[in-house]
Formats: C-alpha cells, structure tokens, sequence
C-alpha cells in the first residue's frame, strides 16, 4: 500500500469519526469526544510510524534500494522489439497527493536562492519562442518536455558523454519525479564556457537567450545545471555521485584528519589552463617547500591501466587539499570537499550551481591566485597551528556536501530550476520537427560496459515517496548585497592575516 493511500485511508477514518462524532454529540459527547480524540491521535501516531519505519524517508541511500525490483523496470526486451519508448513513461502516477504538500521545515539548502537569480534576467520579460531559437547556434542539444515525455534534438556532439549523462540525468529526474515535470523547451550547452555575456543584454528588458549549461561566470547569463558527472563520468572511471560518496565517506572513517600528511595536496591534469600549470611552481623543491604537494594526472596512461591510481577514495590522505579550475569550472570540487580535509579553495572566477553556497572560513579557506605558493604555504602553516579550526573547516565542508549536496538534492534543484523556468514560459513548446522521444530505455538498453553500468547504477529504481524541498524565496536586494559582501569581507581577512604573516617573516629574515 503506497503511502498516498495510507494517508487517504487516515483522512476517511477521522471524517468518518467526525460525522459519527456530530450524530451522537447530543447524546453523550464527552465519551464520544474523547474516543475522537483517542482516534486522531492514534491516526497521527499511526502516520508518523508510516514515515519514519516502513519508508526511511530522503535519506542518503534507501531510495535506490538495488536489491528489491525496480518499481520502473527498463523494458529493454519490448524497447529491442519495437524500439518505441513505454507508452507510461513518467507520466501521472501514484503518489503524486503527497508531491503537492510541502512539509513545512523541509527548506532546500540556501544555494536554491540562486535559481531566483539565475532567472531574473527573463523576470520582466518572459520566456518567447524567439529567445529560445537564439540559444540554438551554441547549444549541442534541444530538449523539450511535454506532458511528461521527453523529445531530444541533437545539434552537434558534445566532448566525450557529457551530452549522454546529462540527458540520462535529466530522464531519470522524470523518472523520480514523475508527472511533475511541467512543459518546457531548452537549450543545452555541453561546453566549458558560458557565453552569453552579459554586457550585450543590459537587463531588465534586453531578453537574452536562455541557454542552460555547467557554469558561469560574473560577465555571463548562462543558467547553470548540474554537470554530468552526477551519474557518471566514463572516460575517467569516475562512478555516479551517490557511490564516489559512498567511497570517500568509507574512506574518511579509516584515515582520521590527525593522520593525515600536513601538506596541502593536488592531483590532476596541469594542461588545462594557465593556472594550473602556475601551481606546478608551489611543488616542493630543493629550494622551497610551499607546504604543497603536486602530482600529475596522466588520464591516458591512468585508462591503459584501469585507473589503479586514479580512485577518488584514495586521494583523502592529506590534511589539506587544493581546488583549481581547469578551462573552466570543475567537476572536482565536490570530490575534494567531500574528503573531510580543509579544502583549499584557489580563488575561482566560475560559480556552478551549488558552490554558491560556500562561505570562506566556515567550509574553505581562500587561497591567491595571484600569488598561490605563498598563500597555500601561510594557509597550511595555520592550519598545522590551529589544528582544532582546521579540522571544523574541514569537516563543514564534507558536511556541506554530505547533506545539501546528496543527490536527492541535486534532483530537487532540477526540479525546482526547471519549474521556475517554465513559469516564464510566453508560449507553450510543441515537439521540434526531425526530435526523437528519448527515455531511458532508448539509452541504456543498446549500450554495454561501463555506460551501461553506470547507467544501471545511477537509474532511478522508484518514484520518490516524499516531495521535493520547498524552494526559498528571492534574496531581497540588502539581504543578498550583504550576503555577497560578507563571503568577500571574509576572503579579505584572511588575506590580510597573510599579508601580515609575511611582513613579519621578511622583517625577522631581514634582521638575520
Ligand atoms: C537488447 O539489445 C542489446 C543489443 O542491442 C542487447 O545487448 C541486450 O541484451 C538486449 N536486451 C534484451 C532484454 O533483449
Ligand atoms: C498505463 O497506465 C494506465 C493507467 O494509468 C494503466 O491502466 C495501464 O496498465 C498502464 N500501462 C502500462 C503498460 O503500464
Ligand atoms: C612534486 O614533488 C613530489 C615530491 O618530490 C614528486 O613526487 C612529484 O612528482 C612532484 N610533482 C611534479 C608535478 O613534479
Ligand atoms: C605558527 O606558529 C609558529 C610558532 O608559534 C609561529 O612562529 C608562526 O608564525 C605561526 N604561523 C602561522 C601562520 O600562524
Ligand atoms: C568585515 O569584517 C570585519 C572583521 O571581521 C568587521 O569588523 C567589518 O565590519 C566587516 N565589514 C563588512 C562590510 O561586513
């Protein structure tokens, strides 16, 4: 019996009572009211069991239960034979009583405030079909919904399976969420670079093109998603999100922080930015030890020997780990900050959609980017002198990832961003001409290997038994200018107790 029942089931027997109630009050009420009583309260004890015993509820894992059939089998059998996506695909199913109430206190994390601001460009305006054909030229797929069904035009390949994991993702939110999808048309750009600029659109009425992709920047429009790597990343072995998880928190409980190297540490590709090869200068050396500690990524070598060096699991061995964006923003951040160590954020110009939660001090410590090796030495130096504080920074920021970051949540931004977005919706999306009706059996059901284990792995098995978050409410215009301000008040201190760390060390090296 679905919960949806359950909870009818409840509402009928407490009407009944009250009618029954209203018959016989005239007889003998108190004895009547107070079995009433007894009733409701009992109805509530009954509901909140059902919550908390027979279904566990958002936690982490219970509702991927691999072992028991999927509630939504793929049907690769009929979808070999008819290559015809199920006629039921996501489309209104049970349970769906329950999506429309939010339970009160269930706020999704702060950083859903952003989805208010990565729209607010079209606020005044709406959406039109014209603004949307304007993001076609850059985008490597159109995807439109409608009444639940998923129809996918595919304008040019994206780099390695960016394209396939981010559809799969979005299948699989229909798939969670079923029914609950409103209709929507949108463009897609699997790049690293957001680019749509924002001095060409001078708001409030210019109407840019909404064109969705990883991240974005201070000069740029772009609506950030979630990146593919949430269900997998292929060519790097990287597993979906909820089993890297699963890896780095079982890794965590075996090496403690205070056993952790007292060095800050990077591992990855160098050749993709100027930055980066810029930290190679902070390795340690005859002459300097920056405290840092570099090591190359060779991907190609890693792949030739299926990836023995390359687990994110094993790379939580230092007490302090660097971040530093590649061409763009990175996938990596949230692996780093999920390994317990104190993250060592190296200035980043890109924003994606939830590392705009992050505050300076509370779950990272900001680091230069004009000047690395002497602010990662001065950050890991204080950190070793304040190993207490370092290791809460730490620990905050695998918190952070840990609970405002599980993938149920990452569903429920999806959700919530493309629900804001069809709001502004001025027309209503038809199926392009030459689109094909995507699902997951038409993706997961022709390939083998690891894409189709990742698939497997990151499918969703049934729909969710609770609703999505409520999402906050807009920043108001002081509460977000102090918001913003504060987190740069805050890298500002920090980098003045740098500033005074190093004057005092010239000084001292100078009376030498
Ligand atoms: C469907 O076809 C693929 C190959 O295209 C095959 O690997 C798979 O086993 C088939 N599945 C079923 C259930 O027939
Ligand atoms: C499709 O849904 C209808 C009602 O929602 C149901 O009666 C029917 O059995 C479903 N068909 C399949 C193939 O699941
Ligand atoms: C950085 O230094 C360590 C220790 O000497 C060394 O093993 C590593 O290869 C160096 N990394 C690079 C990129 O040179
Ligand atoms: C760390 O402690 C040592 C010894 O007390 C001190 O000389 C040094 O300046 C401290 N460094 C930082 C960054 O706090
Ligand atoms: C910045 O931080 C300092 C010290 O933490 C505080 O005194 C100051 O008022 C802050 N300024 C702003 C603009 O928030």
């Amino acid at each position: 019996m679905g919960e949806c029942q359950v909870t009818m089931q409840i509402r009928r027997a407490i009407e009944e009572a009250h009618s029954r109630l209203k018959k016989y009050a005239s007889i003998t009420p108190r004895a009547v009211l107070s079995s009433f009583v007894f009733l409701f309260v009992s109805a509530l004890v009954f509901a909140g069991w059902i919550h908390t015993s027979i279904f566990p509820g958002p936690s982490q894992f219970s509702i991927f239960t691999t072992s028991k059939a999927p509630d939504i089998p793929l049907k690769c059998t009929e979808w070999n034979m008819t290559r015809t996506c199920p006629v039921n695909y996501t489309t209104k199913q049970t349970h769906d009583c329950h999506l429309h109430h939010h339970k009160p206190g269930n706020e999704c994390p702060s950083y859903f405030r952003w989805i208010h601001e990565d729209l607010r460009p079209w606020k005044e305006t709406g959406i039109t079909k014209d603004m949307v054909e304007r993001a076609r030229p850059p985008a490597h797929f159109q995807l439109v919904i409608l009444d639940g069904k998923v129809y996918l035009q595919k304008f040019r390949p994206a780099y390695q399976t960016r394209d396939v994991f981010t559809l799969w993702g979005i299948l699989q939110l229909l798939r969670w969420y079923p029914g609950k999808l409103p209709d929507l048309e949108l463009m897609f750009n699997c790049n690293d670079q957001p680019l749509i600029r924002s001095k060409d659109f001078p708001l409030p009425k210019s109407g840019p093109p909404p064109l969705f992709g990883y991240n974005a920047d201070r000069r740029t429009l772009d609506i950030v998603f979630p990146d593919w790597s949430f269900w997998g990343w292929v060519e790097t072995n990287i597993k979906p999100w909820r089993y890297v998880l699963k890896d780095i928190e079982e890794s965590n409980k075996r090496t403690t922080w205070s056993y952790r190297k007292p060095y800050a540490y990077w591992r990855g590709n160098p050749f993709v930015g100027k930055t980066r090869r810029d930290l190679l200068k902070c390795n340690v050396s005859e002459k300097h030890d920056w405290n840092t500690r570099v090591y190359i990524q060779d991907w190609g070598q890693e792949s030739q020997q299926g990836f023995k060096h390359s687990n994110l699991e094993d790379q939580c061995t230092h007490r302090y780990k660097i971040y530093i964006e590649g061409w763009a923003w990175s996938v990596s951040q949230k692996y780093i900050l999920a390994c317990n160590s104190m993250a060592l954020l190296i200035r980043p110009w890109y924003v994606d959609f939830f590392t705009r939660g992050l505050v300076p001090l509370r779950h990272y410590w900001p680091i230069r980017d004009n000047a690395k090796c002497t602010s990662l030495k001065f950050a890991v130096e204080w950190g070793n002198n304040h190993t207490e504080k370092a290791k809460a920074i730490g620990e905050a920021g695998s918190r952070f990832i840990y609970e405002d970051l599980k993938m149920e949540l990452v569903y429920d931004y999806m959700y919530h961003l493309l629900n804001e977005y069809a709001k502004l919706f001025r027309y209503k999306p038809t199926i392009p001409r030459g689109a094909v009706e995507l699902c997951s059996e038409a993706m997961a059901c022709p390939v083998s290997g690891t894409y189709k284990k990742f698939m497997l792995d990151s499918m969703v098995r049934s729909p969710s038994r609770v609703p999505p978050c409520s999402l906050p409410p807009p920043y108001d215009p002081p509460s977000f200018e102090a918001f913003v301000k504060s987190k740069a008040n805050l890298t500002w201190q920090v980098e003045k107790w740098e500033d005074e760390y190093w004057q005092s060390v010239n000084k001292n090296s100078k009376r030498q």
